[in-house]
């Protein structure tokens, strides 16, 4: 379901609530490029939407060779919802799929 036909780089993006149900994202870019949504970040807050609070893992998968690593402002909205549990976070390219916990890609989140 990516829209991105300025990149042309494609992002899905599935959460695992601790609820046990599984929202789903992609990117969405428009024409004023800033108002793009990461697949990561539109998955979580369609989770948060409908009422979860906690997260236990995100997969990441674009069809390139090499893993999509989620940007910055994703990780930080990850860890807004991290739990006791930390977040798994699974990437999935081409050919391989690798799993890491959060604080691999975001080892001070910020938290208020
Ligand atoms: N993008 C994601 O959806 N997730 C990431 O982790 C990195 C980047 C999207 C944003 C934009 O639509 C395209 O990839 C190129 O940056």
């Amino acid at each position: 379901m990516s829209y991105s036909p300025f990149s042309k780089f494609a992002v899905g993006a599935a959460v695992l609530a601790k609820s046990g149900k599984i929202y789903t994202g992609c990117n969405i870019e428009n024409s004023s490029f800033g108002m793009t949504i990461c697949a990561e970040r539109c998955a979580i807050f369609k989770a948060v939407s409908e009422g979860e609070k906690e997260i236990l893992a995100v997969a990441i998968f674009s069809p390139n060779e090499d893993d999509c690593y989620p940007c910055g402002a994703c990780r930080q909205v990850m860890y807004e919802f991290q739990g006791e549990e930390e977040i798994s976070v699974i990437t999935v390219n081409k050919s391989n799929l690798n799993i890491r916990k959060l604080s691999d890609f975001l080892p001070f989140g910020f938290k208020i």
